[in-house]
């Protein structure tokens, strides 16, 4: 085999052999085949596109190309909840501990922050003393005795896909859906569950901003977990608006603890209730949707979910009093109101504008290397739907140095519009193997 052919074979809109693309991704992650040669058969990909099996067949060749891990161990069935990314996502801090409480094991494995997204390890780093790099063995006996257990991804995970999504990020085949999809579910299933949450995000602030798109992206997943045996269901949701009112690490903890005690955001914990519901079905713990939902709201209202957070953070090196006293998380230096300058309805705040002016604070990474500042971010003082009077606060911002362009900017990405928006949906749809 010779990648040439390869390369020749797909840019005329051939489908490769699974042979072909293992021989490619081996050949690749070994140094065998050249950047240059990989470079051209992304773009030719980007272009052709793939089938649902050479998807598949890219996904477990990438999957396989280092370490998988071995959850074997943990008693129970596990499942994983992904998020395509998003602006002021803190789904995992909320669900992870409510689905644990219900007695379904959770162990997960997590991501640190790019770009205006950010990444919940970098949010529970955020507790005082918290460890996100514990051992295979130890992680695998906490999750057995509390049912959760939220780490980093080793290094040694998926290396194809490092390698390629470097080459694509400089090569314009980054947005190609089944490379995307490829990449995802491959760390998915190196990260070792029985099957898969995924929350694909759609609107202003997500990786897919279209509808059409987002659903494309849902179904080549949904339907490369069901190939290779992973059960997989995907919610398709609104990353239109910020979720929640906090974004920012710190904040987003303080979030986080806040909805686990019954009084956090409608959105926020109305998507986490769902995610929660969707992993209990998937477990095999609650046989519906609307009984896994009940369950879950339950372990809400009882605080169940809250006091599996406290325990979470003590087993894991933190300090369990944040729970009770917020002000032991790191605070920023300054806190500046944005006020309206009219009245009216809000009818948008653009996610990308609030992501981006929350990592230009410090807040999220502008390149792999940069360091993050835990305690800035944006809080926002109203959502879409809301009324808010001239000169009441939309949103503070926390930073650690004094402001110069940023009120005007934060202002800049919310509408305010004189009649009654019409609200986007949290939740656009929901794809499950039937639908694929
Ligand atoms: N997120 C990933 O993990 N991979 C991609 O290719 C795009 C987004
Ligand atoms: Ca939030």
């Amino acid at each position: 085999m010779r990648a040439y052919d390869l390369i020749l074979k797909k840019r005329n809109g051939g489908e490769l052999t699974t042979a072909e693309i293992e021989f490619l991704i081996s050949g690749y992650t070994a140094g065998e085949i050249a950047d240059y040669q990989m470079a051209a058969l992304c773009m030719a990909i980007y272009f052709q596109g793939m089938s649902i099996r050479e998807t598949a067949d890219l996904t477990m060749a990438m999957a396989y190309s280092g370490d998988v891990n071995d959850l074997s161990g943990i008693e129970g069935t596990v499942i994983d909840k992904h998020s395509t990314g998003g602006v002021g996502d803190t789904t995992t801090l909320i669900v992870a501990p409510l689905v644990a409480s219900c007695g379904v094991p959770v162990a997960k494995m997590s991501g640190r922050g790019l770009g205006h997204t950010g990444g919940t390890i970098d949010k529970l780093e955020s507790i005082p003393g918290f460890q996100t790099e514990i051992s295979q063995t130890e992680f695998v006996q906490q999750v057995n005795q509390i049912k959760l257990g939220l780490i980093a991804q080793t290094e040694a995970l998926v290396p194809a896909d490092k390698q390629l999504y470097a080459l694509r990020d400089v090569t314009a085949t980054v947005d190609s859906i089944p490379l995307i999809a490829a990449s995802i579910m491959s760390k998915k299933i190196a990260s070792g569950a029985d099957g898969f949450v995924l929350d694909v995000k759609t609107g202003r602030g997500a990786l897919m901003q279209n509808y059409a798109q987002s659903e494309v992206l849902a179904k080549t997943m949904v339907a490369i977990g069901k190939k290779v045996g992973k059960p997989t269901v995907a919610l398709i949701t609104d990353m239109d608006q910020p979720l929640g009112y906090a974004v920012g690490n710190a904040l987003e903890v303080k979030e986080a603890i806040s909805v686990l005690s019954g009084q956090g955001a409608a959105d926020l914990t109305d998507l986490c209730l769902h995610l929660g519901a969707e992993m209990l079905v998937l477990a095999g713990h609650s046989p519906n949707q609307e009984s896994g939902y009940k369950v879950v709201e339950q372990k809400l209202k009882s605080k169940a979910g809250l006091e599996k957070f406290r325990e979470l953070i003590s087993w894991q090196g933190g300090d369990p009093r944040v729970v009770g006293d917020l002000s032991l998380l790191p605070q920023a230096s300054y806190q500046t109101e944005v006020r309206s300058r009219q009245s009216g309805y809000v009818s948008s705040i653009d996610a990308l504008k609030i992501g981006s002016i929350a990592m230009q604070l410090g807040a999220g990474r502008k390149t792999k290397n940069s360091s993050i500042d835990l305690g800035v971010g944006i809080e926002l003082k109203a959502k879409v739907g809301g009324y808010v009077e001239r000169d009441q606060p939309l949103a503070v911002i926390h930073s650690n140095q004094p402001l110069q362009q940023e009120p005007q900017l934060v202002l800049n990405a919310f509408s305010i519009s004189q009649a009654r928006p019409q609200q986007r949906p949290l939740i656009w749809a929901k794809i499950t193997e039937a639908d694929v």
